[in-house]
């Protein structure tokens, strides 16, 4: 049983109607949970809707004081808020007042509360009220502990206006509690908000704070956690809502009229306007593909092929099929014999699906909570359908172009989701849920994009899971070529049935700092012959080896980019494409992609 507490209307005058304008003549004396809002909802409308979806609490209490008594009563018959539920401190005038604390503490007294409570202000609002309480309580239920909510502050917004926590990232137990800390005493820009969860036992810890704390100034909810997470060692963990909070404290007609302009733009402008992200195919110009061995890798993210994942805000949560990858209506039986028999089960709507599941499982057991607005995903691709299982990651180019999205849509920051730990994420969602085989390569790049220098080395990958991933400038690269088969049947089965163990040989990532591109050709040949000799000639099958040929015939170093069905090279010229073409190859110059200069098109 979780019993709600709202507060509000504990602070006298806001100084609000130093209104020289006039227009809003008509609010003097409303207090702020009862501002109007957009489309007729007031402040407190936004906390009630939200919290009176679902049976999530046993009981509601609000706490307001005698001044305020008649609006909140009004409100509540109104809203459907039990009114005998509101409470009232009884004064009447600044200087009576109780403190924030004492205000919550009679509430607890007079009503002989008894269970885990949850606080909040219902008088502040947050960007997105929309967001999951159950969440929130499910959080709070998982930890030993009180639980405080916390955002990160926007840009200039000052940390000494607020109560800064510091939050250990592993455990999130809150380590430090400062109530409006000088500049300089923190580094941290979290900001804990008037919304918490304390459990039973916690309460009593309520009245302890208010004998010490005799002065009314000093019974602020900020100095009681400061108390009991500093002094009291209690423990405190902390969730963050990834979006911003206003109209906190004391506030004026400003902040009011500042606010009520972000919202009907927000309105006008957000609601359905689609989030849109691509992620890049990638080829492996250096090291071995199969990453799983704890090597070196440089690859490379290409911007002739990719997938491109678009998220609207809608009604309902929508996952969309794709009409080619997806196929849901066919021809025929015989007809979806052929088409199943040549392509497989491999639509991207489970990987939707899957990156969905584990973006909300990532943000419950990090302690972000997400907004509960509903929305709609599709994806598209033009990665060959013929080749995806072989060089290409369609998986995981399509699993993280949804992550871009979730991440933009929910408001999830780098500091929340740190990109070596995306790679991680991705990789997860393939392994973990689709139980497809992959190693990180393709993941960091597509996360990091552009030219990517990888070391998986052993002790890196034990100590902390993932390697160390640097970005290499993409000035002046030579061009490099990439054909694949038409028919895939012929590609070999690298992947599946070798074992193989690293062999590092001679590393190039000098090479291309150096930009020394004829060393890049000879090494790039090396690499090929190396892995001809683990892998032997009939694994690579004929139709890796034909490509090789070909290359080498014309000129060109060459390599397997990726576990084979296509070959990179560099240098070729492409008048000779045509003999790949009359062995049954598509043939394309690569377009590099560089997170920061734009691409071109494929030409094939
Ligand atoms: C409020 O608390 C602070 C710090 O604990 C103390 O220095 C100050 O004297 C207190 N103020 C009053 C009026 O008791
Ligand atoms: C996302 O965060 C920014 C910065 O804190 C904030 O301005 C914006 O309103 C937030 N959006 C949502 C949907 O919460
Ligand atoms: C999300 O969709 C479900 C099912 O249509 C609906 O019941 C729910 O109210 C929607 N949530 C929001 C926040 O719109």
């Amino acid at each position: 049983v979780l019993c709600l507490i709202i507060v509000v209307g504990v602070a006298f005058s806001y100084n609000f109607w130093n209104d020289v304008t006039g227009l809003y003549g008509h609010l003097a004396g409303v207090p702020k949970a009862l501002l109007p809002g957009i489309g007729g909802r007031k402040v407190l409308d936004f906390w009630w809707e939200t919290v009176n979806t679902r049976q999530l609490f046993s009981e509601v209490y609000l706490v307001t004081n005698a001044d305020k008594y008649k609006h909140y009563e009004r409100w509540a018959t109104a809203n459907g808020f039990p009114v005998e539920n509101v409470v009232n401190d009884g004064t009447t005038t600044l200087e009576g007042r109780l403190g924030a604390v004492a205000d919550l503490e009679l509430a607890i007294r007079s009503r002989r509360l008894q269970d885990d409570i949850m606080v909040i202000a219902g008088d502040m609002l947050c960007a997105d009220q929309n967001f999951d309480i159950a969440q929130v309580i499910r959080f709070f239920r998982s930890k030993p502990g009180e639980l405080v909510i916390y955002y990160e502050l926007e840009e200039g917004e000052k940390s000494s206006s607020r109560g800064i926590v510091e939050v250990c990232p592993d455990t999130h137990r809150v380590t430090c509690f400062l109530e409006k800390p000088q500049q300089g005493r923190t580094t941290s820009r979290l900001a804990s908000v008037v919304f918490y969860c304390l459990r039973r036992e916690t309460l009593p810890y309520l009245s302890r704070f208010l004998s010490l704390q005799p002065c009314v100034q000093n019974r602020t909810l900020g100095l009681f956690w400061e108390w009991l997470i500093n002094e009291e060692k209690v423990p405190v963990f902390g969730m963050k809502l990834p979006t911003g909070f206003q109209l906190i404290g004391q506030v004026g007609l400003d902040d009011y009229t500042k606010w009520l302009a972000r919202y009907s733009a927000k309105q006008q402008g957000s609601a359905g306007k689609p989030i849109s992200y691509r992620s890049y195919a990638r080829v492996g110009l250096m090291g071995n593909p199969s990453d799983g061995f704890h090597g070196k890798t440089i690859a490379m993210t290409v911007s002739n092929f990719w997938a491109e994942v678009t998220l609207t805000e809608s009604q309902s949560l929508v996952l969309l099929p794709h009409p080619l990858n997806d196929p849901t209506e066919f021809g025929s039986l015989q007809d979806l014999y052929c088409i199943s028999c040549k392509e497989g089960y491999l639509g991207g709507l489970r990987l939707l699906q899957a990156t969905c599941k584990k973006f909300y499982q990532f943000c419950s057991e990090q302690g972000i909570a997400l907004s509960k607005q509903n929305f709609t995903l599709k994806y598209d691709t033009n990665i060959p359908r013929q080749v995806y299982k072989f060089f290409f990651p369609f998986f995981s180019a399509i699993v993280s172009a949804t992550l871009k999205c979730l991440m933009k849509f929910f408001n999830i920051t780098d500091r929340d989701l740190p990109k070596p730990i995306r790679a991680n994420f991705i990789l997860n969602v393939e392994t973990d849920e689709l139980f497809i085989t992959a190693g990180l390569q393709d993941r960091v790049v597509q996360v990091y994009e552009g030219l990517v220098y990888m070391d998986f080395s052993k002790e890196l990958m034990g100590k902390r899971g993932y390697g160390e991933y640097i970005p290499m400038d993409m000035r002046d690269l030579p061009t490099f070529w990439l054909a694949y088969l038409g028919d895939p049947s012929d590609s070999g089965r690298i992947h599946s049935n070798v074992r193989q163990r690293w062999l590092n040989g001679n590393f190039p990532r000098s090479a291309l700092e150096r930009k020394d591109w004829p060393r890049l050709a000879e090494l790039m040949d090396e690499n090929f012959e190396l892995r001809r000799s683990v892998y032997t000639e009939e694994c690579l099958g004929p139709g890796n080896l034909k490509m090789v040929q070909l290359a080498r015939q014309f000129g060109s170093s060459v390599k397997l980019p990726g576990s084979g069905g296509a070959v990179v090279g560099l240098c070729l010229d492409s008048e000779r494409l045509d003999a790949f073409q009359e062995a049954g190859c598509v043939f394309c110059v690569i377009v590099p992609f560089s997170p920061t200069t734009t691409s071109s098109q494929c030409r094939n």
